[in-house]
């Protein structure tokens, strides 16, 4: 059965805690130009108008903005800033990411909660959102702050058949997603620090935490966490020189489920790109034109002892290539040090 405008195109998706019918009718109101027929709604589900007026009238009070015309039927005016089950699936095109969709109102981490569903056997693509983590993660133990409603905090499941080496790269290819995902909705500029931080205006918007279950030669699962500061307005006193929200920079609030959707279909296309050469040789291109010290002086606070150099971009490892004033370029990898630009926290 095709509904008009819609066609046969059926969202479909395996959710936990989402109403299907109401995904679905939300699709296809996202899916439609014109206004979608309430009658061809109900030849589609096989129910009576009444029943689909009742899911209308459950949008509208959840602040979708529906219009409704005689002899017409509906169309979706304007969508409330929520990151629900719904309103997350109706929009997703993907292939497998998100297929298996988690959202929580509230939690303590979605890496822990995407590390125990990886535990429990939970499939390549689980994708778990939410809306506040009381107890979020940053890199090296330290803590991300995760108050609700202004930001998206989610993470995404993996079972890659690739050396369990590789994986690091991994992080690269989200800050690529991030970054390409912000730079289509804002205008300001976005860069990436290297290699995962996502950057706007000298301070972060963006951290990803990248986690791994492997042995020897074989990857379990890898969690690949993400932070996004979108409509947040205030951060504690220890992160404010750093931190910043795409709100503050741009003046305008962004809408969370559109920026999640563009972040995870962009991941499974750039994810599915490295797993051809199971390396970032297709992607440092766009990488590096995003890369924020890319011909600038930075300076490798390496274990080893420091130096300072032109980063010059990325290998197809991820490495960042550094070259030091007699001509050497030394490849950095990521584990083992940090790299600041010259002035300022990049
Ligand atoms: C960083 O330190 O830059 C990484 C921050 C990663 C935060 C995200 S929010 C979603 C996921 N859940 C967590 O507990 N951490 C990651």
């Amino acid at each position: 059965m095709e509904v008009k405008g819609y066609g046969s195109k059926r969202v479909n998706v395996k959710t936990e805690n989402g109403d299907l019918m109401k995904i679905e009718i939300l699709a296809m109101l996202r899916n439609t130009e014109t206004y979608l027929s309430g009658q061809e709604i109900c030849n589609y589900f096989g129910v009576s108008r009444t029943a689909i007026w009742k899911h209308m009238n459950a949008l509208k009070e959840e602040g979708y903005e529906i219009e409704t015309l005689k002899n017409k039927g509906y169309k979706l005016v304007s969508c409330p800033d929520t990151l629900s089950n719904d309103e997350i699936s109706s929009r997703l095109h993907t292939k497998y990411i998100g297929k298996n969709l988690v959202y929580h109102e509230e939690t303590d981490s979605t890496n822990i909660d995407a590390k125990r569903m990886a535990e429990e056997g939970a499939p390549h693509g689980t994708l778990i959102v939410a809306n506040m983590q009381r107890t979020g993660r940053g890199r090296r133990g330290r803590e991300w702050q995760s108050p609700a409603g202004e930001a998206v905090y989610m993470s995404i499941l993996l079972r890659p058949s690739f050396d369990p080496d590789k994986a690091s790269m991994l992080t690269l290819v989200m800050a690529l997603s991030v970054g390409k995902a912000i730079k289509s909705m804002c205008q300001e500029p976005i860069s990436i620090k290297w290699p995962n931080d996502v950057i706007m205006n000298g301070k972060k918007v963006c951290g990803i935490l990248t986690e791994m279950n492997a042995e020897t030669g074989y990857i379990h699962y890898v969690v690949i966490g993400v932070g996004i500061n979108v409509n947040t307005t205030q951060f504690q006193d220890d992160i404010e020189g750093i931190a910043t929200s795409l709100f503050l920079e741009t003046g305008n609030k962004v809408i969370r489920a559109e920026l999640a959707e563009k972040i995870i279909t962009n991941f499974e296309l750039y994810y599915d790109i490295f797993c051809e050469t199971e390396d970032l040789s297709k992607l440092q291109q766009e990488y590096c034109a995003l890369l924020i010290t890319k011909d600038c002086a930075v300076k490798v606070m390496d274990p080893k002892g420091d130096f300072q150099g032109i980063a010059r971009g990325i290998n197809e490892v991820g490495e960042l290539l550094v070259e030091k004033e007699d001509g050497e370029v030394v490849k950095v990898y990521s584990g083992e040090v940090s790299v600041r630009g010259l002035y300022g926290y990049v």
